[in-house]
């Protein structure tokens, strides 16, 4: 466990990964052997969480989606133009390092997520994870996203709530 400070930034190269360790074999592989070609061919965006010693700490990945109008609450569709689906943001990997877990990382790593895709130019109506277990749902749960009605390891939050909570939280 460490309090240090970290750095939320785009992942470079010079970002030390090898001793990625975060208790998920495939997520730990996937930011040593696979992420830079996902990044190339614009499959993925990934964001880290550095310390000092340009270790990463954390990280998570974006890319684009769309969600099915059926696939969300019947409140929230009802809302929305009637189109098959809705542009969204799908956050498809989180993971925080062993030594880092449990200091409020993971949660600033998704708040970070979500803040990038309630400022990106390009409209999405929502952000959406599917995660990996239950206990991965109810870390998202326990943040505020919603689970969708099609599946209980599929989650989403309007990015109208999170543009709205951080003009409230800058207009304070
Ligand atoms: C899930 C994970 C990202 C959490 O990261 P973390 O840095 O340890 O979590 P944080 O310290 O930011 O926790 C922040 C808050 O979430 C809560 N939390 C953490 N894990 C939780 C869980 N499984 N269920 C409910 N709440 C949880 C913490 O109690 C804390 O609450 P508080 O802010 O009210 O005190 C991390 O455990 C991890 O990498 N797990 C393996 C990979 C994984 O499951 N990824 C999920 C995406 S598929």
């Amino acid at each position: 466990m460490s309090a240090q400070p970290f750095r939320l930034v785009r992942l470079d190269a010079e970002h030390g990964r090898k001793r990625f360790h975060s208790g998920s074999t495939q997520l730990d592989r996937y930011l040593r052997e696979q992420v830079s070609q996902d990044i190339r061919r614009r499959v993925a965006a990934c964001f880290v969480a550095v310390t000092n010693e340009q270790r990463v700490a954390g990280y998570y990945t974006l890319a684009s989606a769309s969600v099915e109008l059926s696939d969300l609450p019947e409140a929230t569709a009802k809302k929305l133009p009637r189109c098959p689906s809705v542009p969204a943001v799908r956050m498809g990997r989180l993971a925080v390092d062993r030594d880092f877990k449990g200091v409020g990382l993971g949660g600033a790593l998704l708040a970070d997520a979500l803040r990038r895709s309630a400022q990106a130019e390009i409209a999405a109506h929502a952000l959406i994870v599917d995660a990996k277990d239950e206990t991965a749902a109810d870390f998202y749960g326990h943040h505020g996203l919603i689970v969708l009605p099609s599946s209980a390891l599929r989650l989403f939050l309007p990015l109208a709530t999170v543009a709205g909570l951080m003009s409230a939280g800058t207009s304070r």
